[in-house]
């Protein structure tokens, strides 16, 4: 079979290889990959800015959707056919998260997904929606399932609560989609007018362009007549986590995804405007099979298609990346397999 494999850190060194099809093991699943989704997080794994802790040859890419094959012994909950999706934490289960259930995630402690053939522990795969092709499938795992999380699990929102969304990307997509399902007002913030247009066809109620608006806090204010909004998913990190603060109101929620600008979160913001503002600050870490399962009933209740930016080819694998690594996308980059 085909596998994207890297023998040394960086996105240009990546080579289709021939491996042998990988034999289903006790409660394994053989998967048939049919698409994959990069996020962030593989980029910075592959270009070796994330963690060293990689052995090579590595096959890369957590999120993947597909058929299953072949099943291991003892497998019960899966049949020959089922269309599939993987699960980024494995053995998160449900519930919280805590160090045991956090501690395998595809293609950081196992092999990852970018190959025609996978084999996944039969517990670590949720079924895909039926309204989905695979190519949207794929985009799932992480990107859907952290917005999810974050909006419905950790921040409890309500019809009418207003969301700040922040950029085009993946998580900020899937949470503008969530959020208009669930009847919320949605502001976006973005780099570029065109992006704004765009996010405005989407969904989104008022955009603010951070490039024209560096103090963009001052219009998510003005937009929300002096209160803030309810809630918002801080994607960039260390320039943006103290205005994602100033833009919440009273007993606001500020989800901490990502770190994009940087890792560092140094606030420089007043104690009280936390403390006397009630404000609440969430790590987040994806989420659990049994978030999966409900976010994909609502992605079938309300037909909500993921928003796809390119599909590549297998072949196209260094593209693809180049296109994350640019910046210049909107929504998910996906190969289809
Ligand atoms: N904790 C978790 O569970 C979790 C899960 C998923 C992702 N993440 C993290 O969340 C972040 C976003 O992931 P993603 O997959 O959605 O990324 P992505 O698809 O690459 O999207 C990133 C978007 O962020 C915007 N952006 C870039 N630099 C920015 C800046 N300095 N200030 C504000 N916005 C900026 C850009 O959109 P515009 O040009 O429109 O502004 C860009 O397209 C990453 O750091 C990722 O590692 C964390």
């Amino acid at each position: 079979m085909k596998a994207v494999q890297l023998n040394s850190f960086g996105i240009n060194n990546f080579q289709i290889n021939e491996v042998e099809i990988p034999i289903p093991k006790r409660n394994e699943v053989l998967i048939r990959i049919k698409a994959v989704s990069l996020n962030y997080l593989d980029l910075i794994l592959a270009n070796g800015s994330f963690s060293n802790d990689l052995s090579f040859p590595y096959i890369p890419a957590s999120d993947g959707s597909g058929l299953v094959i072949a099943l291991g012994e003892e497998v019960t909950q899966w049949n020959v056919g089922d269309s599939v999706v993987i699960q980024y934490v494995q053995n998160w289960t449900k519930g919280k998260i805590d160090k045991e259930s956090n501690r395998v995630r595809v293609a950081w402690q196992t092999p990852g997904v970018l190959a025609e053939y996978v084999c996944i522990p039969a517990h670590g795969l949720v079924k895909a929606p039926e309204n989905l092709s695979f190519e949207e499938a794929a985009t799932l795992p992480i990107a859907a399932l952290t917005a999810w999380h974050a909006l419905i699990n950790q921040a409890n929102l309500q019809l009418g609560q207003t969301v700040l969304v922040q950029g085009s990307g993946g998580v900020s997509l899937f949470a503008l989609q969530i959020a208009k399902a669930a009847g919320a007002r949605i502001i976006a913030t973005t780099s570029s007018n065109e992006k704004a247009e765009r996010l405005k066809v989407l969904g989104a109620d008022a955009v603010v362009n951070y490039n024209e608006y560096p103090q963009w806090q001052d219009k998510v204010l003005s937009l929300t007549n002096g209160e803030g909004v309810d809630i918002t998913l801080d994607v960039a990190g260390t320039d943006t986590i103290a205005k994602s603060l100033l833009s919440v109101k009273e007993n606001g929620f500020v989800g901490t995804a990502g770190f994009i600008s940087g890792a560092d979160l140094a606030l420089n913001i007043h104690e009280h405007k936390i403390n006397m503002s009630f404000l609440r600050i969430q790590g987040l870490a994806v989420g659990s099979v049994e978030s999966f399962k409900a976010l994909n009933r609502a992605i079938e209740v309300n037909d909500i298609h993921p928003v796809i930016d390119t599909i590549f080819s297998i072949d196209q694998v260094q593209d693809a990346y180049r296109r994350l690594e640019e910046g210049k996308h909107i929504g998910k980059i996906v190969l289809s397999i």
